[in-house]
């Protein structure tokens, strides 16, 4: 699992020691067949969740292995381990005797270089249509245009169909993607609020932040999203998600010797 382009599964030190609420495991990599089986032994191991690592900037990771941060410049790819985590957790969830899937979340940045973060939330919300079905409306409305040209419109319109009928058949027998899951909406996603260029060097930009809220409420899908960035204390996030409309707020170098940071009783 330690090889280049693998998934690595952490926090199984932690796992059910004396630790309340959800645990999630996070994971990075870009080939989606790893993803899955990761996703898989997570949810059977009997974890809460399973977060995929889309925002990580490292060299090693983004450059080298062009994972974490390195997907937002591939939204279909990440599309795809979004698909195979889901699969693999559907698989998981049930070897585990679980009713429901455990959840797939993701964690990203706003973009690489520049704030992508509109058009980057909508690949992550909604899968557009698949390639073969892309291929074959096309086809289609080819078809159209050469019927009405022909004076034997109606052979040809026909022999359109067929053709529609074809491909769509063969959309389904093409291996891009896991066929039983095509619904690409993580449960959660959330936004660290700077690109992958300004690493944690600038203050983040919550306003971006807040676009990407309004984003996912216009869309109506059930998505908790939640910011991250620069919560110095537990009021301080509590502020953040009410000024700026998120679900949520995740904290990281504020924890950095208090992890007591997360109880509402030590504000
Ligand atoms: C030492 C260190 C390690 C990190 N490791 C991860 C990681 O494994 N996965 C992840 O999603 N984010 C990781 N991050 C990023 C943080 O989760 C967070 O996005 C970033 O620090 C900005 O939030 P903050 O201002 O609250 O610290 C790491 C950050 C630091 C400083």
């Amino acid at each position: 699992m330690a090889r280049r382009g693998c998934c690595c599964v952490g926090a199984v030190v932690l796992w059910r020691l004396h630790v309340p609420g959800p645990i999630l495991v996070q994971l990075f990599g870009r080939e989606p067949s790893h993803f899955h089986a990761a996703a898989r032994v997570v949810a059977q191991l009997g974890f809460d969740g399973v977060d995929l690592n889309f925002g990580c900037p490292d060299k090693s990771v983004s450059g080298k292995q062009g994972a974490g941060s390195a997907l937002i410049a591939e939204p279909t790819l990440a599309q795809d381990i979004v698909l195979a985590a889901k699969a693999g957790v559907a698989e998981g969830s049930k070897l585990a005797g679980l009713s429901e899937p455990i959840p797939v979340s993701v964690k990203t940045r706003i973009g690489v270089t520049s704030d992508v973060l509109d058009t980057w939330l909508q690949s992550l919300m909604v899968r557009s249509a698949r390639r073969g079905c892309a291929a074959a409306r096309g086809a289609c409305r080819q078809g159209e245009g050469v019927a009405s040209l022909c004076s034997w419109g109606g052979m040809m319109f026909l022999v359109c169909l067929v053709v529609l009928y074809l491909m769509v058949m063969m959309d389904a027998w093409l291996p891009h993607t896991p066929p039983h899951h095509q619904d690409v909406r993580p449960a959660s996603i959330t936004i660290h609020g700077r690109t992958r260029q300004e690493m944690s060097r600038v203050p983040a930009h919550w306003d971006v932040i807040a676009r990407g809220a309004a984003a996912v409420r216009a869309s109506g899908l059930p998505i908790v999203y939640m910011g991250n960035g620069d919560a110095m204390s537990y009021a301080h996030a509590l502020d953040l998600a009410a000024a700026h409309g998120v679900d949520g707020v995740m904290m990281g170098r504020a924890s950095f010797g208090t992890p007591w940071l997360f109880d509402e009783r030590c504000v």
